[in-house]
């Protein structure tokens, strides 16, 4: 059974993960319309994958006795300025999600729910895998510039990433 304290920050979690989703979802529309197929298949995949950490969440909240709340979303931006600028956003925003874990994990310990405590070990596993992924991309990218060659090159790479199940949804 959750308590009170663990539901409400397990909710607020399950809200992060929906406007993740969002977020990559208008980064994949960004990067479509301009013809970068690669990137654009690398953002669907990631927002699918992150409505699937958002519902890992409320099934979990459901199950142990809570009731899981699907609110209002933030609108995320319709622009991302570059790709470089694109890539830098979404590596903040994993380090955001990474402390959001962070904190969450912090909380169980606190509360001395060893089963939460449990299940987060997963998104702690997850995190690191999507920030080294999000670093390596970022390297790449400053390697690049605006170089429009080279950018056609790396949505390319970007390309064989998602076909080679790197960033499938697990
Ligand atoms: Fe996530
Ligand atoms: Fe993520």
């Amino acid at each position: 059974m959750l308590s009170k304290k663990i539901e409400e920050v397990l909710n607020k979690q399950i809200r992060i993960e929906a406007e993740s989703s969002q977020v990559y979802l208008a980064m994949a529309c960004w990067a479509e319309v301009q013809g970068f197929e690669g990137v654009a298949q690398f953002m669907f995949a990631h927002s699918d994958e992150e409505r699937m950490h958002m519902l890992k969440l409320v099934k979990f909240v459901n199950e142990r006795g809570g009731h899981a709340q699907i609110s209002e979303l933030a609108a995320p931006p319709t622009e991302f300025g570059s790709f470089k600028n694109m890539f830098e956003t979404l590596f903040n925003h994993e380090v955001m999600v990474s402390q959001s874990i962070n904190d969450l994990v912090h909380i169980t310990l606190e509360q001395r729910d060893y089963a939460t405590h449990n299940f987060l070990q997963w998104y702690v596993a997850e995190q690191i895998e999507e920030e080294a992924l999000a670093r390596n991309i970022l390297d790449k990218i400053n390697l690049i510039g605006d170089d429009k060659g080279g950018l056609y090159l790396f949505d390319n790479d970007v390309k064989q990433l998602v076909a080679a199940g790197t960033n499938a949804p697990q």
